[in-house]
């Protein structure tokens, strides 16, 4: 799908977060600078975040606890060994929460979840590109 401009970036991210449920995961993939800190700021926003977005590059997980539902904002590209992710207490994180994921694929993959919603995010000729592979619960939920 075409994401001509940041507009189209707050549209499809408000998209994603009305049909969020606890337990799922939004995988985005792609390059550096492809937009997925951008398309994870547009889901929090519409969400009701008001706040600071901070790219979770150096802290590798920010949490939005007061959001519904919560939000666990990931960046695990600086993981070396997808082993990491258990000393991080990613399970922990993800308990009744959402997971939006930056280089998931550095954290072993989700694409095997129903819940996750696979997003590849590239740089375009006008904009972004996406590419969205729904996981299995996701087929039902859309409109
Ligand atoms: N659809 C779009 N059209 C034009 N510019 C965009 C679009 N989406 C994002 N951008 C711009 O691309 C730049 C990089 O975006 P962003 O930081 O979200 O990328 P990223 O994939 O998170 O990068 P990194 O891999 O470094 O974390 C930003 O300046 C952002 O404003
Ligand atoms: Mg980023």
């Amino acid at each position: 799908m075409k994401l001509p401009d940041l507009a189209a970036m707050e549209d499809f991210g408000a998209r994603i977060a009305a049909c969020l449920r606890p337990g799922d995961v939004v995988a985005l993939s792609g390059g550096l600078g492809t937009g997925k800190t951008t398309l994870a700021r547009a889901i929090l926003r519409s969400l009701g975040h008001d706040g600071e977005v901070p790219s979770p590059t150096f802290t590798i997980i920010e949490s939005y606890d007061h959001l519904d539902p919560p939000v666990a904002h990931a960046d695990f590209y600086r993981l070396e060994d997808p082993a990491e992710v258990e000393q991080l207490g990613l399970d922990d994180y993800r308990d009744g929460a959402v997971l939006i994921a930056e280089w998931p694929d550095h954290a072993g993959g989700f694409a095997h979840e129903p819940g996750c919603l696979q997003i590849t995010l590239e740089i375009a000729q006008e904009g972004r590109l996406a590419v969205v592979t729904p996981g299995k619960d996701w087929l039902e939920r859309l409109p």
